[in-house]
Order: C-alpha cells, then sequence, then structure tokens
C-alpha cells in the first residue's frame, strides 16, 4: 500500500523561501505536506509526473475582491489557473462584511452580486465561503469604507463624529475577534476621503490588540504621493500594526520616474517599523470611471458600464468620437462605469516590483465585463515575462514574492512554503512555458504552463481545467495564531 495520497514525482522544488532549485519527490497525504525526499523515493495512491516542471507553494494573491466570487464562483478558475492557492479579500477599503444595511448600494455593488452574499457579522460571512467549497482559500480584511457605509449611511463627505469612530472600532474588533485578518482603507475613493489620518487610526485601533495588519490604497499616487506614504505609516503606528501599501505606482505622466523617491523612502521608514507593498505587473490600472482621472492617463479601456453595456471593452476616446463629444462628457454619459487607465511607466513597475518590500498581487475585480487582465494573468506574468524573459529576479525569488514573503507578511501559518508539515497548497508548473495569455483585447483566458494546482491536498486546477477539489477554507486569523504558537 502507498504511504501517501499524493506524490509529485522528479520535479525542481522552488520552496518558496528563495533557495535555489533542487531536485526533489513531494508527497501530500490529507491536507498536508507529509514528506520532501530524493527523486524517485517516494509512492503515492496518485503520482502526478513533474519531470521538467517546478514544484512551487500555491501562489498567495494578497491583493484582491474576491471576496464573493468565492462564494458565486466557487471553483475560482480566474486565480486557480494561475497557480493561485490563497486569495487575500477585502482590499482597498470594501469588504463584503460585516455589512449591516439591507441594500447593495452602489458602492458595495462593486464586491456584492446577489443580495444572500450581505452578511451582517464577519462569522456568518466567514461560514457562507466555508459552505460555497471555493476551490482555494480566501483572507479576508474589513474595509474602512464599507464601516464607514455601515455607520454613517449615505452622509460620507465628513469626518466620522467620536461616536461613530466607536461603533466603527466595534466593528473591526469583533471582526477581527471572529477570524478577519486586519484593515484596509481606500482614502482615495470617495466613500472615504473625508476621512481624517486620526479618523483611520482610531478606527483601526483594534489591530494592534489582534495582530491584524493595516492595508492602504493610499489618499494619492499621484502628485502628493510621499505625503500618502506619511500619513499611512503613521496610521502604521498609531495603530500598532504592520502596513502594506496596496498596489504601490507612481500614476500619470508627470510622475514617471518617481520610484526614485518613493523606492528610498520605503527603505527608511522599513528600518523603523514593518512595513510592505504589492505590486501588479502591468503599467495600467483598473477600478471605476473617474473623469478626474482621465487627464492623467495616456488612454482609458472601458471594463463595465451598467447604463451602456456594450460600451465594455472600448477605448473611450473612441466612444468619445462616435459620440461626438469630450472624453470627459463621454465618460459622464456611461456612468456608472468601470475602466482601465494606462498610467505608468514600465521602468517604476519594474523598480517597484524588484524591491526588497515588494510581493505580487493581482488587484484583479472578477465581476467586470472586460476586465483588466490581471485578473487572470498576474502570477504567470510575473514568472514568464519578467523573471524568465527579461530576468528582472531569479525565478526563486519570483516565487518568494509570491508566496512565503507574502505568507509572513499576511501572517497565513503554514503556508507559503513546500515544508513537511506545510498545508499542501502547491502549483506545478513549467518553467520554459509558463505564460500569461489574457490580454487587454481578450483578457478571461487561463495562463500557458501551468500544469497542476493543489490545494489542501485537493486538486484546484489540472490540465487546462478546474480539477474539482474544492478544499479551499475561509482561513481564520485566530486559528492560524494559535497553530504558529503550537
Ligand atoms: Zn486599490
Ligand atoms: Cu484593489
Amino acid at each position: 500500500m502507498a504511504a501517501y495520497d499524493i506524490v509529485i514525482r522528479n520535479g525542481k522544488v522552488a520552496d518558496g523561501t528563495g533557495k535555489t532549485l533542487f531536485a526533489a519527490d513531494v508527497a501530500v497525504k490529507g491536507d498536508r505536506i507529509a514528506s520532501i525526499d530524493s527523486p524517485g523515493t517516494l509512492r503515492g495512491d496518485n503520482e502526478i509526473d513533474a519531470k521538467g516542471k517546478v514544484v512551487a507553494p500555491g501562489f498567495i494573491d494578497v491583493h484582491t475582491h474576491d471576496d464573493t466570487a468565492l462564494i458565486d464562483n466557487p471553483t475560482m478558475a480566474m486565480k486557480a489557473s494561475q497557480g493561485v492557492t490563497t486569495v487575500v479579500c477585502g482590499n482597498c477599503g470594501v469588504s463584503a462584511a460585516p455589512y449591516l444595511r439591507p441594500d447593495v448600494g452602489h458602492w458595495m455593488s462593486l464586491i456584492i452580486k446577489k443580495k444572500e452574499n450581505l452578511s451582517k457579522d464577519f462569522a456568518e460571512f466567514a461560514g457562507k465561503v466555508e459552505a460555497a467549497k471555493p476551490a482555494i482559500n480566501g483572507a479576508f480584511l474589513i474595509g474602512h469604507g464599507t464601516l464607514r457605509i455601515n455607520m454613517m449611511g449615505d452622509d460620507l463627505n465628513r469626518e466620522a463624529t467620536q461616536a461613530e469612530i466607536a461603533r466603527m472600532r466595534g466593528l473591526l474588533d469583533q471582526s477581527l475577534e471572529q477570524g478577519a485578518i486586519g484593515m484596509s482603507s481606500g482614502l482615495f475613493y470617495a466613500v472615504s476621503s473625508a476621512a481624517s489620518t486620526a479618523e483611520v487610526a482610531e478606527v483601526a485601533q483594534p489591530l494592534g490588540k489582534w495582530g491584524g495588519v493595516y492595508t492602504a490604497h493610499m489618499r494619492d499616487e499621484g502628485d502628493h504621493i510621499l505625503k500618502a506614504m506619511e500619513e499611512t505609516f503613521e496610521i502604521g503606528r498609531r495603530a500598532h500594526a504592520e502596513v502594506i501599501v496596496s498596489h504601490h505606482k507612481c500614476s500619470g505622466r508627470s510622475n514617471f520616474g518617481r520610484m526614485a523617491e518613493t523606492l528610498p523612502k520605503f527603505t527608511e521608514a522599513m528600518k523603523k517599523q514593518q512595513i510592505a507593498f504589492d505590486v501588479y505587473p502591468y503599467i495600467a490600472g483598473s477600478t471605476i470611471l473617474r473623469t478626474d482621472m482621465l487627464e492623467r492617463a495616456d488612454k482609458v479601456l472601458i471594463t463595465w458600464s451598467d447604463k451602456m453595456p456594450g460600451m465594455s471593452g472600448r477605448d473611450l476616446a473612441d466612444i468619445a468620437k462616435d459620440m461626438g463629444v469630450s472624453m470627459k462628457e463621454a465618460g459622464e454619459r456611461i456612468q456608472p462605469a468601470g475602466a482601465i487607465y494606462f498610467m505608468m511607466d514600465e521602468k517604476d513597475v519594474q523598480a517597484a516590483m524588484s524591491h526588497p518590500g515588494a510581493m505580487i498581487g493581482s488587484d484583479g475585480i472578477p465581476f467586470d465585463a472586460h476586465p483588466h487582465p490581471r485578473l487572470w494573468g498576474t502570477f504567470p506574468r510575473v514568472l514568464g515575462h519578467y523573471s524568465r524573459d527579461l530576468k528582472l529576479f531569479p525565478l526563486e525569488d519570483a516565487v518568494r514574492r509570491m508566496t512565503s514573503y507574502s505568507a509572513q507578511r499576511f501572517h497565513l501559518t503554514g503556508r507559503g512554503q513546500i515544508e513537511r508539515g506545510y498545508y499542501a497548497d502547491i502549483c506545478v508548473f513549467d518553467p520554459a512555458t509558463v505564460i500569461d495569455t489574457a490580454t487587454f483585447e481578450k483578457p478571461t483566458t487561463p495562463a500557458a504552463g501551468i500544469d497542476t494546482v493543489l490545494c489542501n491536498g485537493a486538486i484546484a486546477w489540472r490540465d487546462g481545467k478546474p480539477g474539482g477539489g474544492r478544499a479551499g477554507r475561509a482561513l481564520n486569523r485566530r486559528q492560524m495564531q494559535d497553530e504558529a504558537k503550537a
């Protein structure tokens, strides 16, 4: 009788720590990695031949908006197809829970499509995720913007009162107690831009008590980015929380090259407090359509429009020409809508990605009609385009920035490494062929070169399609902290 459930044979292991590739068999029993031994020595009920392939930890997508995609779309093909086995949800200040209002509303509709996914507390929401049996794991941040909507309704163009701050803090405290991993803010967005530094720092106080992280879509990623970085670091210090700056970029042509200012600022600040950031491997960003953002972009593509669905995938300049109006006017006519903005410098993106504080996050938006290709392409693009083809960093380091480093920064105990006793979250890929195939024109195609993906020992993706394994979990911060102590 074979000793193991699955043995991945004859592959080269990139263990996630950055250590040089080594040949080994990797054995899985139940949901764990049970053994790592010399090639050809292990036997299992199910053997996967990984000759010529790399065996890496499953990738951790640290920046997602997949909160309810895990429920509505449990095979999670857009992520499993990239080798992703854990998504960190609730970024940019917007989380699906806790949500106390009876209706979804415009802002929340960005991440919640079905009313039945509304959950008044985090535990209830985590239960819905587990009941959906997603193919991959989710870990969840609580959005400061969502807390604001809960307590302030539509009256968001002002700072919260002391009483409102206390109620938001209470809701965050309860959510962290129930297993959320931290808080995100999105001071760039209208729902939160009237919040002061003090408001966010006061709401965030429970992070220190529970060991939760603070992630920030900063107030400004353009002209005033240095000031926004200082604000973000200050909030982290005041809340006694580790800081993760989201999707670090220098936005707009007039800010091209300014990574030469922001990256040294990160390096300096990282000596004094725990700070890291995530990056996606593209020169275009994507969010809601905002006509005040048009000027800083070289090109704008529409990702969705509720009023005019036919505009999805089109260039706003062409739409404006057809309408015979300015881009700003065309933008107003198709609102509410989402957009892709070409607004970054390739050299800046590469500099950010290769900084010691950088990890990889897609920032993919799962429900967009014509999404940014990062939703399906981020991780294979870093491995194939940036690491293999451009040699920006070695493969082992690329894997580290998607696995062990990410797990450390978000305190995802037992994940992000090929190591005995760790959860069997594994991605087997071909280093010669791995590459993103999703483009701005055709954004929803699975990557090439991803062979087999296991999550908690079950096959989440294999041979270009979902593997039937539905063993993903809602990762619980308290449970992970207990495991870290044990
Ligand atoms: Zn964001
Ligand atoms: Cu985001």
